[in-house]
């Protein structure tokens, strides 16, 4: 089955918690349409720009198996499109399902509204978990700014700012929330728009959450009062049934968590996604004092005809006393999570060590690096374009092989494998099938939610100070959990395996979209010489033209 989906990107105005600001959104609606397909289907998306600024289109967490070029990343894996330009992404869907969402690629674009829920459904999963649940909510989760953020972005990058993230103004909850507009006087803030989200659920039936958090900066504790959480899904690998009351979604992450609406009060209840602002250079006050909730109203429940609410912040219920202490949160980036399939991690093959870090710069400007390497989007033409067009039949890579290691028990050896002279792409190329082992060491004080393009890989390792590498050897690879996007702690380390069997010129990066544009991004370049024989659309090239 082929399905289609367009896309058209434009600037408006939009007041998502009251507050009146310029957004960029898809099909003049925020957050963008739901993309769903069944597994094995073809999925066209056209994409048509009628925004000020170039845009992409990224599928978080899809494959590409032969169509690194579909992949949506700017200046990465296409040329931009521009204002006024179209392009249309094609592509199948072979063998993965889950949860999953779609974003612009292009700079910061995607904080400013260009985000929707994908979803991919298969006969596998149905066949595991569907009789597990009556019905499917979509529940995007993320922190909210009140300007566009572009703006942020140039504070951010002034010299001398010492990292200092900008602080959210607010979080949101499938694209709604509460804001207090007297705390912004002189604002075009309509208070009468600022209305939570409210979940008008049955009675006594089991709903699958599908979360998602789709923001730049906060990892959010999701919880609601009253009803535990069961995990079953993770970054679209089904996961042994886990039950918790707090959700600690990072970055770019998804979990599916099964709830039953069987309580017999008539109350409504707080569904609670609150920014962990532990990396926050100031507190947001407002954050602090109102929260970021939505509301679970049973439909035959006669508080639920009291709604919306008048807002006050009466809340019928209490937080989880653990969530409330912020004491229960399963680690669920480290091992703790075990997916339902099991899937053994063979052995690695070679290994590199990604040393994560923020330094002052010259000129002190604060950037982010990658084994000493700053990312920048490419000029001229994007690197995929410059590698397509050195792939002619018969060369060999578009990069420079140099430095690669052939691993193992050492003490952490160091990749250095830079795209042709280009300072700000550093590339680690796998020529061949291998199976890699990342080890990324972040020597900073914030945890970064590290995604991964093209794969899932195993999570071999999470933890503080340094990795272990007399442990190297005592790896569970019984049934790691898999997925694409991992939170690596403050000061810690993340061991990442993935098998390196899908051609093409893949992004690591970190997934706050404020490191990212201050350099946190490197690329693994893999079976470059296969990638000839996926040939892109000519289409993907004119963009270059452009
Ligand atoms: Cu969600 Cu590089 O992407």
């Amino acid at each position: 089955t082929t399905r289609v989906y367009n896309l058209t990107i434009s600037e408006v105005a939009g007041w998502p918690d009251g507050y009146n600001r310029t957004m960029t959104v898809i099909n003049g609606q925020f957050p963008g349409p739901l993309i769903e397909v069944n597994m094995g289907d073809r999925l066209i998306v056209n994409v048509q720009n009628n925004g000020v600024n170039m845009t992409t289109m990224h599928f978080h967490g899809l494959f590409q198996n032969g169509t690194n070029f579909m992949d949506g990343t700017y200046q990465i894996s296409q040329c931009g499109i521009p204002p006024g330009g179209s392009f249309t992404y094609n592509f199948t869907v072979p063998d993965q399902y889950g949860t999953y969402w779609y974003h612009s690629h292009y700079s910061t674009q995607y904080m400013d509204g260009v985000i929707g829920p994908l979803i991919i459904h298969s006969q596998e999963e149905d066949s595991l978990i569907g009789a597990m649940y009556d019905y499917d909510q979509v529940v995007l989760i993320s922190d909210w700014y009140h300007g566009l953020a572009e703006g942020y972005l140039a504070d951010y990058l002034a010299p001398g700012n010492e990292n200092t993230e900008p602080v959210p103004d607010n979080g949101l909850i499938n694209g709604a929330a509460f804001f207090n507009c007297s705390l912004t006087p002189g604002a075009s803030c309509y208070q009468q728009d600022a209305n939570r989200t409210i979940f008008n659920f049955e009675q006594d039936k089991t709903y699958r959450l599908r979360v998602i958090n789709t923001g730049a900066f906060a990892e959010i504790n999701f919880s609601i009062d009253e009803h535990p959480l069961t995990l079953v899904e993770g970054d679209g690998v089904l996961i042994q049934p886990t039950t918790l009351h707090k959700l600690a979604v990072a970055v770019a992450q998804r979990y599916s968590v099964l709830i039953t609406t069987n309580i017999t009060s008539t109350d409504n209840f707080w569904v609670r996604a609150e920014l962990d602002q532990y990396c926050f250079a100031t507190s947001n006050p407002v954050l602090v004092d109102t929260g970021i909730t939505g509301v679970l109203a049973y439909t035959d429940n006669a508080d639920s005809a009291a709604l919306p609410y008048s807002n006050s912040m009466t809340a019928e219920t209490d937080s989880w006393d653990d969530v409330a202490a912020n004491i229960l949160c399963l680690d669920l980036n480290n091992t703790s999570i075990e997916p339902m399939i099991h899937i053994q991690a063979p052995a690695a093959t070679v290994f590199y060590r990604i040393d994560s870090s923020f330094q002052i710069g010259d000129y002190a400007i604060d950037l982010g690096y990658i084994n000493g390497t700053s990312w920048k989007p490419a000029s001229g033409t994007s690197v995929l374009n410059q590698a397509y067009e050195m792939l002619a039949p018969g060369l060999s890579s578009a990069v420079v092989d140099n430095n690669r290691t052939e691993l193992l028990n050492t003490t952490g050896p160091l990749s250095l494998g830079v795209f042709g002279g280009n300072q700000n792409q550093y590339v680690i190329n796998v020529p061949d099938y291998e199976v890699v082992d990342i080890l990324i060491n972040n020597l900073d004080d914030g945890s970064h939610p590290f995604h991964l393009h093209g794969y899932k890989f195993w999570v071999m390792g999470v933890g503080a100070g340094s990795f272990p590498y007399n442990q190297y050897g005592n790896l569970n690879t019984t049934n790691p959990m898999r997925r694409d996007t991992v939170s690596v702690p403050a000061y810690g380390w993340a061991l990442l395996r993935f098998v390196a069997d899908n051609p093409g010129l893949w992004p690591l990066h970190c997934h706050i979209t404020w490191h990212l544009e201050a350099g946190l991004l490197m690329h693994f370049e893999v079976q470059s010489k296969k990638m000839a024989q996926f040939e892109p659309p000519a289409a993907w090239a004119q963009l270059c033209a452009a």
